[in-house]
């Protein structure tokens, strides 16, 4: 967008030098700094931050901070009459596409491919340096997980989503952050009340919290579109009939995520969790799933390779609320 500002002589004098015509055209091609443009062109410095100057200032072109160095690039114009600017904004992008559209002269395209050719070597060459220690400078930056987080993008943010167990909490902070509504629903009044101090303390207000049982949950029929069970259903007495709570809640078409422990024989587990149940066989979680009217149920294994020596092996299952007719043959 040129500034309204910008009077028609600027822009028009900007346009009518054969170096700011180069730099155009570079640029519109990569975004680049002073001093790539410098190499590029063979020209002074000096001369190269004039030229960069006279057309930014006649909002021909854009700059951007990257740490230390400042990048330019093309402003864009659309080049219909709608475009922002009206007729103005509409003749620029034409005249920008038009010195765009000019080839580079060869030693100038081999001189920008150099410069682009330097660029991905330097990251390259970091990498052949860091090889394997890669996973222990990845941890150590950014932690273990944020790459699962990532995947929840994929989902639709609009969605209302459950956690059903939801325990401390631990779930909800990332859940907050992806979905429009969260609802966390446990029975257990002390461990409701650290979920409390948890979307206190990062300020979730899209999260409410429910004390409740998967007996009877606390959330109407077909509110919510996903409703998560991590580590929960080995804790509850009938969990056929937690399921069928599931299925009330979840709305037509919605999803059931279940993160469930392997049967297991570990009596030293079982005996730190006190949990209710030993765990479960995927394929007889999956059939009580199918058989409370869950479509499309799919159970995996999940790779957790920090877990205890005597934890057992977890599993995912996900099934839908669909009805029999709309399930592909
Ligand atoms: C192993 S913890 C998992 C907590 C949380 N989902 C997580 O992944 O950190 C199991 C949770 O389920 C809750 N729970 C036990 N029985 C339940 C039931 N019948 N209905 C709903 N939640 C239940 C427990 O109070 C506990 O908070």
């Amino acid at each position: 967008m040129p500034p309204s500002t910008t009077k028609p002589e600027t822009v028009f004098k900007a346009l009518a030098d054969a170096t700011r015509h180069r730099v155009l055209a570079l640029l519109s091609r990569h975004e680049l700094s002073v001093t790539e443009l410098v190499e590029i062109l063979r020209q002074p410095q000096s001369t190269v931050s004039r030229h960069l100057r006279v057309l930014r200032d006649a909002g021909l072109i854009l700059d951007r901070r990257d740490g230390n160095t400042v990048l330019y690039s093309v402003a864009s114009y659309r080049s219909d009459v709608d475009a922002p600017g009206g007729v103005n904004g509409s003749l620029t992008g034409r005249a920008l596409a038009w010195v765009a559209e000019e080839p580079l002269i060869p030693p100038m395209a081999a001189r920008l491919e150099e410069v682009m050719g330097r660029r991905r070597e330097m990251s390259h060459r970091f990498f052949h340096r860091v090889g394997h220690h890669w996973d222990a400078l990845r941890e150590e930056s950014f932690g273990t997980h944020f790459h699962l987080e990532a995947f929840l993008a994929l989902l639709p943010p609009e969605w209302v989503v459950a956690d059903i167990g939801t325990g401390t909490g631990y779930l909800l902070p990332t859940l907050a952050r992806h979905f429009d509504r969260v609802i966390g629903v446990e029975p257990v009044e002390r461990m409701l009340e650290a979920a409390r101090r948890r979307t206190e303390y990062y300020g979730l207000n899209n999260v409410s919290l429910e004390c409740g049982d998967l007996g009877q949950l606390p959330i109407n029929e077909t509110a919510v579109d996903l409703a998560i069970a991590l580590l929960v259903l080995h804790h509850v007495p009938t969990p056929d009939e937690a399921l069928k709570e599931l299925f009330r809640v979840l709305r037509h078409d919605g999803c059931v995520l279940i993160v469930e422990q392997t049967a297991h024989q570990s009596e030293s587990f079982r005996e730190r969790m006190q949990d209710r149940w030993w765990g479960f066989e995927p394929p007889r979680l999956c059939s009580l799933l199918e058989s409370v009217g869950f479509s499309r149920v799919r159970s995996r294994p999940l790779l957790h390779v920090d877990r205890a020596a005597d934890a057992p092996e977890l599993f995912v299952v996900t099934g839908r609320k669909t009805s029999k007719k709309e399930q592909p043959q």
